[in-house]
C-alpha cells in the first residue's frame, strides 16, 4: 500500500488496547474469562439493556437469537435486501426462509409496506437493520410484528451509538444484535453482542454459545471452579475471549468520542458536498441520530460520463479509498438462484446500487484526509460530468 493511499477504514487503536493486550497475554487467560464478562457488564451499563451476552460474531448473536425464539425449518424470518449477507444467512441456518423484501428510497432502511405484504402465517420474525447506522422506523415495525405476533431482531451492526427518538439502540426490541468487526465503530477484530431485556432469552444464549454447557462453563477451569459440567443442548462454539475484550474495554471508554468524530466528519462531508449536482447525499431523519458507521453518497450517472466503477478507480488512483454496501442481497448468486428472486421485485434497491458508493468516516481521519475525500472527489466529478 503506498503512503499517501487513505484507506477506506482504519481502527482506532491507542496503547491503551495494546497494554491490555499484554496483560492479558501475560495474565494466561486468553479466551473467555474475567475480562469478557467485565466487557458485557460495560457494555450492558454503556446501552442501559437488561442483558447482554457477548460472542464471537455478529453473525453468531443472530443465530443464537433466532434459536432462542424457536425458529425452525418451514419458518419464515423477514430480511431487507440492503444488508451484508450475514442477515440471511442465519435464517437459512434453520431450514427457514429468509423472505427478502425492498427498502425505503431515502433511507435504504427496511420498507414497513414490503414487510406489510411479506408476512405469512409462517412469518416468525422481523430482522430490520439499520443502514449505515441511520434506525429503521422501530415504532411502527412493533406496531406490525406486535398486531401479527412477531418477534423483532435488531440489527445493529452499523449502529453503535444510535438513538430513536430519544431512546439508545439496544433497549428497544425483543433483541438488538451488535458487531465489532474490524470495520465496525467498536472493534475487537472479531466480536458481537446481544442486548435484550429478556432474561430467559439471555440465558439460553449464554448456554448455547459455549457448547449447551450449563452456566458459568468458562469458570470451570478457575480456582473455584468445578471439573463437573454438563451439556443440555447441542450448542455452538461462539463464545467471546479475553483478548478480544482486551480490545472491547478500552474501545468502550472511547465509543462516544469516536462517533463525536465521525458526525463531524459527516457534517463536514454534507457542507462541502451538498451544492454538488452529480451526487445525491443520504437522507438523515430528524428524529433518530445516526452512529455515522456509513457515509453513503449517491451518483446522478445521467450527469457522468462514467460508471460507479470508472469513478472508484479514478479515486483509488488518486490515493483515496472508498466502499461499497451493499450488493442487495437477492442479486447474490445463493439467494437469487434458491429463491428465485428478480430485480423487478426490489426496484428501489436495484436501482440505487448501482450509484452507490460509501466515503471513508473514522476517527483517525485527520481535518487534511478529509479535505482530500471532499477535493478528490469533487474534481473527479466535475472531471467526469456531461
Ligand atoms: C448489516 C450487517 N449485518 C451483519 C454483519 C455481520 O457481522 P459480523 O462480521 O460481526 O458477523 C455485517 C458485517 O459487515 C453487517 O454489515
Amino acid at each position: 500500500m503506498k503512503n499517501d493511499f487513505l484507506l477506506f477504514h482504519r481502527p482506532f487503536i491507542s496503547d491503551e488496547e495494546i497494554d491490555e493486550i499484554v496483560d492479558t497475554v501475560r495474565s494466561g487467560w486468553l479466551s473467555m474469562g474475567p475480562k469478557t464478562i467485565r466487557f458485557e457488564n460495560e457494555f450492558n451499563k454503556y446501552i442501559g439493556a437488561k442483558k447482554s451476552v457477548a460472542v464471537s460474531s455478529w453473525t453468531a448473536a443472530g443465530h443464537l437469537t433466532l434459536d432462542a425464539f424457536g425458529v425452525k425449518a418451514g419458518d419464515e424470518v423477514i430480511v431487507p435486501t440492503m444488508t451484508f449477507p450475514a442477515t440471511a444467512e442465519i435464517v437459512c441456518y434453520f431450514g427457514a426462509k429468509p423472505v427478502i423484501v425492498d427498502v425505503d428510497e431515502d433511507t435504504l432502511n427496511i420498507s414497513l409496506k414490503e414487510i406489510e405484504k411479506a408476512i405469512t402465517p409462517k412469518t416468525k420474525a422481523i430482522i430490520p437493520v439499520h443502514y449505515g447506522g441511520q434506525p429503521c422506523d422501530l415504532d411502527e415495525i412493533h406496531e406490525i410484528a406486535k398486531k401479527h405476533n412477531i418477534k423483532v431482531l435488531e440489527d445493529a451492526a452499523h449502529s453503535l451509538p444510535a438513538t430513536y427518538k430519544g431512546k439508545k439502540i439496544g433497549t428497544i426490541s425483543d433483541v438488538t444484535c451488535f458487531s465489532f468487526y474490524a470495520t465496525k465503530t467498536l472493534s475487537t477484530g472479531e466480536g458481537g453482542m446481544i442486548c435484550t431485556n429478556d432474561e430467559e432469552l439471555a440465558e439460553r444464549c449464554i448456554i448455547m454459545r459455549l457448547h449447551g454447557i450449563n452456566r458459568d462453563a468458562w469458570k470451570r477451569y478457575t480456582e473455584s471452579g468445578s471439573w463437573y459440567y454438563e451439556v443440555v443442548a447441542p450448542g455452538y462454539k461462539y463464545n467471546f475471549t479475553d483478548l478480544q475484550a482486551s480490545l472491547g474495554l478500552p474501545q468502550l471508554k472511547k465509543v462516544d468520542l469516536m462517533w463525536e468524530s465521525r458526525r463531524k466528519i459527516a457534517a463536514k462531508y454534507t457542507e462541502a458536498l451538498k451544492d454538488l449536482d452529480t451526487i445525491e447525499l443520504h437522507t438523515v431523519k430528524p428524529d433518530r441520530e445516526s452512529s455515522w458507521h456509513l457515509y453513503p453518497i449517491r451518483l446522478h450517472l445521467e450527469k457522468l460520463t462514467k460508471n460507479r466503477a470508472q469513478i472508484i478507480n479514478e479515486l483509488r488512483r488518486k490515493n483515496v479509498g472508498v466502499g461499497v454496501h451493499f450488493m442487495p442481497v437477492h442479486q447474490h448468486l445463493y439467494y437469487n438462484e434458491t429463491f428465485n428472486l428478480s430485480d423487478k421485485d426490489y426496484p428501489v434497491a436495484s436501482a440505487v446500487f448501482p450509484r452507490l458508493m460509501s466515503l471513508p468516516i473514522y476517527p483517525g481521519m485527520t481535518d487534511a484526509n478529509v479535505d482530500k475525500v471532499i477535493d478528490v472527489l469533487t474534481d473527479t466529478l466535475n472531471k467526469f460530468k456531461k
